[in-house]
């Protein structure tokens, strides 16, 4: 596909009997916003780790740039500008903020070729592109949800990823607090020009924001395409969305404030 920054193909992950991924297969073009929904336990996580090179697949190919990167470790994947969030925030708590960050540019695509004061200003400069550049002398464990959930964007942007994985930095936040989180992902793209995956289950959120929604439920990818596509699809509807006066709900926020 022209344009494509990453593919799929026919992805499988078994955890013993358990096919935590099946047959997945997909397209990420460069500079888009790809969402990823499904119920919980859909294989979504276990996605994006195969994609950063914590797991391998038991199958299928990862193609990143043009280049396979199926048998590559994950600080490999990590060097050719691919960053993750975790869905679980653990910051070095002990740590003020700016160093948190700092780890990050010290260990994306400039390891080893990168000073320590290199690495904290580009961690200054990422502190105050999420807003928190008020904050980095505190420690990371003084932070609060919505704090730390920048925080582990930054540490990821430090990185300066051309490929990011988001899974779930909406959850837990308030509804102003997601708007404002949408601003600056699309900041991100828009002024960074960085390619975004995300895993979300705040579904108005997602809609929101996202290019193009891929389905996963219990491993596999049962439809993809652009929003509205998505909250119509009677397949999504039944296993995921439940109601289909709730999907409506979904595209009609769409564009407007959530
Ligand atoms: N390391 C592991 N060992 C065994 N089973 C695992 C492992 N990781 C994930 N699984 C199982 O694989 C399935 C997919 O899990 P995964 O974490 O990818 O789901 P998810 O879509 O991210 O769910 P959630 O929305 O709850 O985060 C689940 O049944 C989970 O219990
Ligand atoms: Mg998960």
């Amino acid at each position: 596909m022209a344009g494509e920054i990453l593919r799929g193909e026919n992805l499988v992950k078994r955890f013993g009997g358990l096919v935590a991924v099946n047959e997945v297969s997909f397209e990420v073009k460069k500079g888009e916003i790809f969402g990823i929904i499904g119920p919980n336990g859909a294989g979504k996580t276990t996605l994006f780790n195969m994609i950063s090179g914590v797991y391998k697949p038991d199958e299928g190919r990862i193609i990143y740039e043009g280049r396979d990167i199926t048998n590559l470790k994950p600080h490999e994947r990590a060097r050719l500008g691919i960053a993750r969030t975790h869905q679980v925030v653990k910051p070095f708590p002990g740590l003020t903020v700016l160093e948190n960050i700092a780890v990050g540019a010290l260990f994306g695509p400039r390891y080893g070729k990168i000073s320590e004061d290199e690495a904290l200003e580009i961690a200054r400069e990422v502190a105050s592109f999420v807003g928190l550049g008020d904050k980095i002398e505190l420690p990371a464990g003084a932070l609060n949800v919505q704090e730390k959930k920048r925080l582990e964007l930054a540490r990821a942007l430090a990185a300066e990823p051309r490929l990011l994985l988001l899974d779930e930095v909406l959850a837990g936040l308030t509804p102003a607090e997601i708007d404002s989180m949408l601003g600056l992902l699309r900041k991100v793209r828009d002024e960074k020009g960085v390619t975004i995956m995300m895993v979300e289950h705040v579904m108005h959120a997602v809609m929101n924001i996202a290019e193009r929604i891929m389905v996963l439920h219990f491993g596999r990818k049962i439809a993809e395409g652009p929003p509205e596509e998505i909250a119509n699809n009677p397949d999504v509807i039944a296993v995921y969305l439940g109601d289909p006066s709730l999907a409506l709900k979904f595209v009609k926020r769409r564009g407007g404030a959530s």
